[in-house]
């Protein structure tokens, strides 16, 4: 067995952003509308009103700030409320292997790699963009790579998982370094008209380079300590998007095509089992969690991740101990806890311990424990 290690990561970052003020402006306008539009029903009480939105409760239930885009324009006009993404043909490279792309390039280079020294590539994600053939071979071949590629996804934990399938790989020796990609388009599965959502999302990509640690040259290795991963099922975060849809003949009300949740729900049970499951991991390496220098956790809400953290080190976490980047980034689904490491890792000493854990609808929950070398 050989050691792996994370020796680079990558991050692509939409250039169009929208504030919490401009989301609530532009969300408020589609309820004036729709209540306009609707008045004899809503007087009738054949129809309940829309109601606003407000920064404050965004800031206040989830801590987000901003989001980061790939079209403004379409999220924002309050007759579309989606994103407007040119179609491409199959000959040009489709918009999340372009994404994944940028972010991989960043993260070969950070880990002093070539697409000759990678010999597979995972693309986890909470959506691929079409059935197949797999956005991980497209990117594979955009970057030059040989060996195999492969999709998975495990919605927001995507990250995780595909750090343990990629660290496997080369433990085993089956692949001298495997590069992973996130990237996520959340703006496209989520409802902007729906005031409940409609502030939680954001589109980013990261990558990371997994590779044999007697191989790796970047002068920032984590070595990965150990990988574990849990799944329990759970309704309260669901997409029925899907290749039977048009079986169903369903027509009218097509909200759970869409991202739907049980907020409150999700956050009571899923913040126990993620502290649990670290703490359980770190105890099976015989490390206690007041030892770790960095939770780098993913990110949906900050209240879940405080409370998380918490738990942990029975007392609140340093802003160092904890990043947070939801606050300019949103939930950028599997991308989000990656987003943190690779903002927040470098000013770690050798020796030191970290944990990555991603966490959401399944449910599932993952945790990668590094230590700087
Ligand atoms: N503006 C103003 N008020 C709003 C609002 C908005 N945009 N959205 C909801 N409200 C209202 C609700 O109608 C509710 O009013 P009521 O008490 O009169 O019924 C009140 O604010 C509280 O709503 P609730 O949905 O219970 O808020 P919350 O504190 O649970 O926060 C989330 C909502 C989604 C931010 C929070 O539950 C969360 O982040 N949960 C975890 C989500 C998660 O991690 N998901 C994983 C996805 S990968």
């Amino acid at each position: 067995m050989h050691t792996a290690v994370i020796s680079g990561t990558g991050l692509f970052t939409p250039s169009a952003s929208i504030s919490n003020e401009a989301l609530v402006a532009s969300f408020n306008e589609y309820v004036r509308r729709h209540n306009e539009r609707h008045a004899a029903e809503i007087a009738s009480g054949a129809m309940a009103a829309l109601a606003e939105s407000s920064v404050e409760f965004i800031e206040k239930a989830s801590g987000i700030k901003q989001r980061f885009v790939l079209d403004r324009d379409g999220v924002l006009d309050p007759e579309r409320m989606y994103p407007r993404l040119a179609p491409r043909d199959n000959e040009q490279l489709s918009v999340m292997a372009e994404m994944a792309v940028a972010a991989a390039k960043m993260a070969l280079e950070r880990s002093g790699r070539q697409p000759a020294d990678i010999d597979g590539v995972i693309c986890a994600a909470s959506n691929m963009q079409r059935a197949y053939p797999a956005m991980a071979i497209e990117v594979q071949n955009a970057l030059g790579i040989g060996g195999w590629a492969f999709d998975m996804n495990v919605a927001c934990s995507s990250a995780t998982f595909g750090i343990e399938q990629a660290a496997n790989a080369v433990r085993s020796g089956s692949a001298r370094a495997v590069l992973m990609v996130n990237p996520e388009i959340c703006s496209a599965h989520l409802e902007w008209r729906d005031r409940d959502c409609h502030f939680i999302f954001g589109d980013v990509a990261t990558a990371v380079v997994v590779e044999r640690s007697d191989l790796a040259v970047s002068n920032h290795r984590f070595e990965v300590l150990g990988t574990r991963l849990a799944t329990q099922f759970s309704n309260n975060i669901r997409n029925n998007a899907g290749f039977l849809n048009r079986c169903e003949d369903k027509w009218g009300d097509l909200r759970d095509k869409l991202f739907v949740q049980e907020g409150r729900k999700v956050f009571k049970e899923v913040c126990p089992m993620v502290a649990e499951h670290i703490a359980g991991h770190l105890a099976a390496l015989e490390l206690a969690p007041a030892g770790v220098k960095r939770f780098w956790l993913h990110q949906a809400n900050l209240s879940m991740n405080q409370l998380i953290a918490r738990r942990l080190l029975d007392r609140d976490p340093t802003p160092q101990e904890a990043p947070v980047i939801l606050d300019q980034y949103a939930n950028t689904s599997s991308a989000g806890s990656i987003i943190a490491f690779h903002l927040h890792a470098d000013d770690l000493a050798a020796g030191d311990i970290g944990v990555i854990s991603s966490f959401g609808a399944g449910y599932s929950v993952g945790s990668v424990v590094l230590r700087k070398l």
